[in-house]
């Protein structure tokens, strides 16, 4: 299972990456607008600045929603660095503009998914990731874990390539879950991953085998 910061801190971001378990970063305009990034010039070097950072795919997301839009802002994006991923929502002419960014070998990841024929239509339009919004589905009192399995199924049946990659995670049983559903990816806050660190057992274990030590030393 593939760890993602969900976040534009660059802080944050190299923390996660200290940690050693970091495989990419997603973004979106709301989470650029947190952190002050504002104008296309400091938002595409922004992007950059993430890339220098880690390893992994880096999502940045087109803001047009035409396809003549999304496709010149997609190749922009793209040709930024070589770990961009470009963000597309899932509306009608993004489906178009993940085929076209799919035919040339641009990767996509297909964002604002609720459903599961949203994501039936973004891996038949070949994106490489799928974006369902799994706190968002639970903020309005419907399950997002049972989309991430629905999901999967369907993949499984056709042997589709496209990565589900489990978005609007808030938590760490959000994590816990996607990983027994089978998400490919995971993206949330650093607190979703650092929240798996924790155990009581393990603080009073190690404080225990501290103080034995010292008694022999
Ligand atoms: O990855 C999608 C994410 O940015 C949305 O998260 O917490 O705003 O629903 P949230």
């Amino acid at each position: 299972m593939k760890f993602f910061i969900d976040t534009a801190n660059l802080d944050q971001i190299k923390e996660a990456q200290d940690l050693g378990v970091l495989d990419g970063v997603t973004t979106n305009p709301s989470l650029m607008a947190k952190e002050g990034i504002k104008g296309k010039n400091n938002i595409l070097k922004h992007y950059v600045d993430i890339c220098n950072i880690v390893d992994g795919d880096v999502s940045a997301e087109v803001i047009a929603t035409d396809f003549e839009g999304m496709v010149k802002e997609g190749e922009e994006l793209s040709e930024l660095h070589n770990q961009i991923v470009v963000k597309v929502p899932m509306i009608k002419e993004g489906v178009k503009a993940i085929k076209y960014f799919s035919d040339r070998g641009i990767r996509t990841n297909c964002t604002l998914v609720f459903s599961a024929g949203q994501a039936l239509l973004a891996a038949k339009a070949g994106a490489t990731y799928v974006s369902p919004f799994i706190g968002r589905l639970d903020d309005i009192s419907t399950d997002g874990l049972e989309l991430i399995s629905d999901i999967r199924l369907i993949y499984d049946n056709y042997d589709f390539d496209t990565q589900i990659l489990a978005a609007s995670v808030r938590h760490t049983m959000h994590v816990i879950h996607c990983a027994k559903i089978g998400a490919d990816v995971m993206t949330g806050p650093l607190s979703s991953i650092e929240g798996l660190l924790k155990h009581p057992l393990t603080d009073s274990g190690l404080k225990q085998f501290l103080e034995d030590y010292k008694k022999g030393n």
